[in-house]
């Protein structure tokens, strides 16, 4: 059902991380690619993207995506904090918050593995979650989207709690799918997510190899109303 709801990238998001690629003889890799939400619209742009997981159900559906538009994709099965290869690209790109879901002990080392694999002029763009964008606590289970298809509805409901001690917000997401009034499949994700203070990140980056760091907010990126932060950051190679 994640799959249902979160297919494909577009609109405002998908722009915004197009609007890197200067030309198609860029190298682009997508760390935690997942299911191939960015990934594959860049790949039907003509794009020269590879990507990596570390779920096999994630890249799997990629795959299967890919069947269905006549795509081939390369993508690997791999963790952030250990990819290598002996190729350098010249965009690494994390949509969606993914490197938020990192524990606080794997960050330094897989800001250190992406420098490593950039060009000397690279680019990495991550979208990260902080406490002045992200929602509150929703300590209720909410109704907080709901998707038409031609037969079926899915309803997604929220509940969310924001640990302070450890600046982590703790979300249970459940995906009920409708048809004819009747539940057909229900399906449920608890995640943790960290959420970083004003210029807690930017210190981050800039003790592990990102000194300069331009913050794009993107409006609307998520849907209407929605915003998020990318954080572009150059190495210390590009200086
Ligand atoms: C919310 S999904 C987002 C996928 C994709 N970035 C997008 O924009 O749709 C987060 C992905 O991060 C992957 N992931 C989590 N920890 C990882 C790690 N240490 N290394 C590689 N992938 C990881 C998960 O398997 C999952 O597919």
């Amino acid at each position: 059902m994640y799959e249902r709801d979160k297919s494909l990238a577009q609109g405002e998001e998908l722009r915004f991380f197009l609007s890197f690629v200067a030309n198609k003889e860029m190298n682009v890799l997508e760390p935690m690619c997942g299911n191939g939400r960015m990934l594959i619209p860049f790949m039907q742009e003509g794009i020269d993207i590879e990507g990596f997981d570390l779920s096999v159900d994630m890249l799997e559906r990629c795959r299967e995506k890919c069947v269905d538009l006549n795509l081939i994709p390369t993508i690997y099965h791999d963790k952030i904090e250990e990819f290598s290869t002996d190729k350098k690209y010249d965009l690494i790109m994390i949509p969606f918050g993914s490197f938020s879901l990192l524990p606080d002990h794997l960050v330094a080392k897989s800001l250190e593995n992406l420098s490593s694999l950039l060009k000397e002029n690279g680019k990495l763009l991550l979208t990260i979650m902080t406490t002045s964008n992200t929602s509150e606590e929703i300590p209720n289970w909410a109704q907080t989207n709901r998707v038409e298809f031609t037969d079926d509805t899915i309803i997604e409901w929220k509940k969310v709690h924001y640990d302070e001690h450890e600046n982590t917000l703790h979300t249970t997401i459940k995906y009920v799918l409708m048809r004819d009034q009747t539940v057909i499949k229900t399906e449920t994700m608890n995640f943790r997510v960290r959420l970083y203070e004003e210029n807690e990140f930017d210190t981050i980056l800039s003790r592990n190899g990102f000194p300069n760091v331009t913050i794009h907010e993107v409006k609307d990126g998520y849907g209407f109303g929605r915003s998020f932060d990318v954080y572009e950051c150059m190495t210390e190679k590009a200086l």
